[in-house]
């Protein structure tokens, strides 16, 4: 199957940026897939799924002229139909070293670095806030998280408010490949969300995976397949449905290497973050906003 070529766009201004981005063949349950393992510090451990999780298949090549053409934005940008990567600036990149979130070993010590230094931190959060004003659009942002995921998961994302606080990384269920719900809304109303800003705050390449059509596009194609019992598909079993019918719809790879962000509105697509390949800690801190560059 080939990528819709009006769906969720791509925009940055890294030199070569297409030369490191990959497409797949598509999706797979996650029952179909040899997981990846973390082998990390006294981490070993396979990680859980969710019963109804689909995986990103591996099979990654280059993308064609065609596919390039298809996923370059248009000046007609907004918050939600494209998705940006760019570096950050150096003075914020000092701040960062000066943090030192690249010494992080466990999850934990994400949130040390700050508690030791109330200076630099208080200097980081007024930084980030006049930085993110150039991408906010006059609309209001606000720091949402400051985290990390372990080394070599396929598939990161895990709704941990289902578990305990005391939960352990091997607890975490992952969901696979999936919409967000930062903002309750219908399955046309996503666009209205606003979109995160995410750096890459560990030493490695992570990467952000997305499919390239918006949620409405996706329930487009299953109201074509479903017909009348459409009616069933919400926010919360949209990519599961969408999945099971469309296990050829390729999946884009994005790399995001330390200090580089991407802006996506992931409310309003189906996407995941992957640590797979990683051996280090992989550090992020997270704003909400209406951001566009
Ligand atoms: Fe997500």
């Amino acid at each position: 199957m080939e990528i819709t070529h009006n769906g969720i766009r791509l925009h940055s201004n890294i030199d070569n940026f297409f030369d490191g981005v990959r497409i797949n063949s598509g999706t797979t349950h996650h029952s179909q897939l040899e997981k990846s393992k973390v082998n990390y510090l006294d981490w070993s451990f396979v990680p859980q799924y969710e019963d109804e999780a689909y995986m990103v298949k591996r099979d990654w090549r280059k993308l064609s002229e065609k596919e390039i053409n298809a996923l370059t934005a248009t000046k007609n940008r907004n918050h939600y139909n494209t998705i940006y990567i760019g570096d950050i600036p150096n003075e914020l990149k000092n701040t960062f070293e000066e943090l030192r979130f690249k010494e992080c070993l466990r999850p934990k010590d994400v949130l040390e670095c700050m508690k030791r230094d109330p200076k630099v931190t208080l200097d980081l959060s007024n930084t980030m806030q006049n930085y993110l004003s150039d991408f906010a659009n006059e609309q209001p942002f606000h720091f949402h998280f400051i985290g990390a995921n372990l080394p070599n998961i396929d598939m990161v994302a895990a709704d941990t408010k289902v578990l305990p606080l005391d939960h352990q990384e091997e607890d975490k269920k992952c969901m696979g490949i999936h919409n967000d719900g930062a903002e309750l809304r219908t399955v046309h109303t996503t666009y209205k969300s606003g979109n995160r800003f995410t750096i890459n705050l560990g030493t490695e390449t992570r990467y952000f995976l997305y499919v390239n059509l918006s949620l409405t596009q996706a329930y487009n194609m299953l109201k074509k397949k479903l017909g009348l019992s459409v009616e069933h598909v919400d926010l919360y079993n949209i990519s599961k449905l969408f999945f099971k019918y469309f296990p050829d719809y390729p999946v884009i790879k994005i790399p995001q290497k330390p200090y580089q962000y991407y802006i996506a509105a992931t409310d309003h697509c189906f996407h995941d973050g992957s640590t797979q390949g990683m051996t280090t800690l992989d550090v992020l801190m997270i704003y909400f906003g209406r951001f566009t560059q």
